[in-house]
């Protein structure tokens, strides 16, 4: 079966618009863990716009399932993620001004391989998030990544017109299997497109986030009004 990363970010993006202590993406975590999520993913981003230090800090201790540590290839990260040691780290790119991580790793990026082999060294699994093409996944290879994550945002944005991006995908996937890469993905997946990237052979881990919060907010909402109804009373 498909493993599950639930990645909490935007847990934490509620929190920091009041900038406040609730809700805590740990305890978010808890219930993950809870209801079989297979790892949790948090994107600790430069600008510390939803995950902050103290969150990886605490997970790293208190998880019970793989962290899965995303952060753009800085000096910055590489130190914070040899300290807190995650199970996997998946670089990503990262600009200031994106709402979210738009495209994937450019892999010909020469402080790529020396990060990695730091990260691989102190016992992490490094994963390239990067695009279904062939070059990339070469690439990855070729770095030594022994994980990747093929950027699902263009099959996202697509699948209901056409399914040139879901071939793409299942292309990339069989290369990646063929050069003995651990074949993840993720990005833009819903409850309505997840089906056919979850049925590509030998995928091992989705990692999913924005659906899943979002969900999360709506199917909790009755309860939350009910409780708060309760209280004042
Ligand atoms: N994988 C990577 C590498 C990401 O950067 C993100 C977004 O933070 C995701 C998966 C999850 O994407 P979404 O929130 O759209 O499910």
């Amino acid at each position: 079966m498909v493993k599950l990363g639930v990645n909490i970010d935007h847990v934490a993006t509620i929190r920091q618009a009041r900038r406040t202590i609730e809700p805590d993406p740990v305890a978010a975590a808890v219930f993950c863990e809870l209801a079989g999520a297979d790892s949790i993913t948090v994107h600790l981003r430069e600008d510390r716009r939803h995950i902050q230090d103290r969150d990886v800090e605490v997970l790293a201790r208190t998880l019970q399932v793989p962290m899965n540590l995303e952060m753009g290839c800085t000096d910055e990260m590489v130190g914070i993620a040899l300290a807190i040691k995650p199970a996997y780290v998946c670089l990503v790119p990262e600009k200031r001004q994106e709402v979210t991580t738009e495209g994937g790793l450019d892999t010909t990026g020469a402080h790529l391989g020396p990060a990695i082999k730091k990260l691989a060294a102190a016992g992490i699994a490094v994963s390239l998030f990067i695009d279904p093409d062939e070059a990339s996944i070469r690439a990855a290879k070729a770095l030594g990544a022994p994980v990747i994550e093929l950027h699902t945002g263009q099959y996202a944005e697509t699948w209901e017109q056409s399914d040139r991006e879901l071939e793409r995908l299942r292309q990339g996937s069989a290369l990646a299997l063929a050069l003995g890469l651990v074949l993840n993905a993720g990005h833009g997946l819903t409850y309505r497109n997840v089906g056919p990237v979850a049925r590509i052979p030998g995928m091992n881990e989705l990692n999913i986030g924005h659906s899943i919060v979002s969900r999360a907010v709506l199917v909790g909402m009755e309860r939350a009004v009910r409780e708060m109804k309760e209280a004042m009373r």
